[in-house]
């Protein structure tokens, strides 16, 4: 099974349509991937999930994670990093074996210049802390708001060309 985790709970992020848009690609090329958003967490996780405790509405969060083998990661530049609510998401799942040896394609976005560059690198190190297999070609796509056309998709030449390179190896990793 693979999932790609739109890494936010923002409501309205530009990290959810452009998960949607490599969930899209991805069926177009023959790859069924599920997509879940951290806004689909229980609001009141950090207090209901994370230390030994487990809610019922994460139980079947819980199960998407297990059963996932190969995840892509679509994660926005929050403060020069990776967004939090993404660590209190990795610290509620079941470890070591939601993620362990378990394979990660990560991609970065942002409004400013730098397409969380640094976030990618320092969510790279948790997950070889995990013991997942990260894989080498990351995208970083800055000034997000630049990239979509007026129904979602990525449109510029390059921007495309490099997505679906990381598509395509992501479907044979
Ligand atoms: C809490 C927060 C912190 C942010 N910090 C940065 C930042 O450090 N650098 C940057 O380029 N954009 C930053 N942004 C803007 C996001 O990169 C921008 O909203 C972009 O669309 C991706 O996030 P989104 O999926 O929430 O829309 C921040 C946004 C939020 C909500």
């Amino acid at each position: 099974m693979v999932t790609i985790i739109s890494a936010t709970n923002r409501p309205g992020s530009s990290t959810i349509r452009l998960a949607q848009y490599y969930q899209r690609r991805l069926h177009q090329k023959g790859l069924e991937a599920g997509l879940f958003s951290l806004t689909q967490l229980p609001p009141d996780l950090i207090a209901t999930d994370l230390y030994g405790k487990r809610s019922a509405a994460f139980k079947p969060i819980q199960d998407i994670v297990t059963r996932t083998e190969k995840f892509l990661f679509i994660i926005p530049e929050y403060n020069g990093s990776f967004p939090g609510v993404l660590k209190a998401f990795i610290d509620a799942c079941d470890l070591p074996e939601s993620f362990y040896d378990k394979k990660a394609a990560l991609t970065g976005l942002s409004s400013g210049k730098y397409g969380n560059i640094r976030g990618i690198d320092h969510f790279t190190g948790v997950c070889h802390y995990l013991h997942m297999h990260v894989m080498s070609l990351k995208i970083h796509i800055p000034d997000i708001k630049k990239e979509f056309d007026e129904n979602y998709n990525l449109y510029k030449k390059d921007t495309v060309q490099f997505t679906d390179e990381q598509i395509d190896k992501f479907i044979a990793f």
